[in-house]
């Protein structure tokens, strides 16, 4: 029986996959049973899962239209991209910035099938079907270093990407390579999944979501405050540091209207420059 050329592609239906458990949260189309109960089985635990990922896409948009628009940023680098969803950072960065450049990379088998169709329409974006963890081989595609190459400020994006890597070092063992590798005047941008550690509502919740989930993604590392701000690698963080979503705001201290707030929020982020 003619599988629609999964196999082909390599895309394993019977094991959920992050991307497209996430891109179901998004209210995406691309999954399978396997995606759909797991999906299931995290919305008994925290039913406002859908908004996490949501809050995440506002803060990966506003973090990316300040940086393309009134910062001026023309090169962005959208690590660990996920698979393509309404509004693409190639598509919030052009918006802003006619000129802005946008390597996508990933390495989730349905992203390297749809992703690299749907995510590059115009002559300014790529698509780099690779390996995060060997940031060697990332720097050397040529897409990533042409991208690099000419001293111009870059936008590194890592949103909810650096906790998909389990040992601690090794992670910021890479944030490091990465870091070193932009041009004076770039920026780096993660979010990530937190456990505060201040044995709060948020903590127990950690806890039994990363029971749940263990067995569909072994590598998930949910991590301190401190932990992810040392993912910047000494870089400058800017304000407001690295929060909560609903508590980020630009850099020059304009507060969205009304932003959303959730007492579990279990997504942090901050946005730091290389000087
Ligand atoms: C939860 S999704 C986030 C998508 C998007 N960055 C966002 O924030 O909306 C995480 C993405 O990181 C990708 N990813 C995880 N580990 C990776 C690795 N080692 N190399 C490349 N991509 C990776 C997954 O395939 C997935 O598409």
């Amino acid at each position: 029986m003619y599988d629609g050329g999964l196999v082909a592609h390599g895309i394993d239906t019977t094991r959920p996959s992050v991307a497209r458990v996430y891109d179901y949260f998004l209210g995406g189309k691309d999954n399978y049973e396997s995606d759909r109960q797991l999906y299931q089985q995290i919305m008994k635990i925290a039913p406002e899962a859908p908004e996490w990922a949501r809050a995440n896409r506002r803060w990966l948009s506003q973090v990316i239209t300040w940086l393309a628009g009134e910062v001026g940023v023309r090169r962005f680098i959208d690590a660990g991209s996920g698979l393509p969803t309404a509004e693409n950072t190639h598509q919030i960065a052009q918006k802003a910035n006619s000129e802005a450049s946008v390597v996508y990379i990933d390495n989730d088998p349905s992203v390297v099938a749809h992703g690299r169709a749907l995510l590059v329409d115009n002559d300014r974006t790529q698509f780099t079907a690779a390996d995060l963890t060997k940031p060697d081989e990332v720097l050397a595609d040529p897409a990533v270093a042409e991208l690099l190459a000419g001293g111009e400020p870059v936008a590194l994006v890592m949103a909810l990407m650096l906790h998909h890597i389990s040992d601690y070092e090794q992670t910021r063992a890479i944030a490091q390579t990465y870091v070193d590798a932009l041009p004076p005047g770039s920026y780096l941008a993660i979010t990530h999944a937190c456990k505060p550690g201040d044995g709060g509502p948020v903590d127990e919740l950690v806890t039994e979501l990363a029971e749940k989930v263990r067995s569909a993604f072994p590598t998930l590392a949910f991590r301190s405050v401190a932990e992810i701000s040392s993912l910047f690698c000494g870089l400058e963080i800017l304000e407001p540091g690295v929060v909560r979503l609903a508590d980020w705001h630009i850099p020059d201290g304009r507060v969205e209207d009304d932003p959303p707030t959730g007492v579990r929020d279990i997504i942090f982020g901050g946005v730091a420059h290389k000087s």
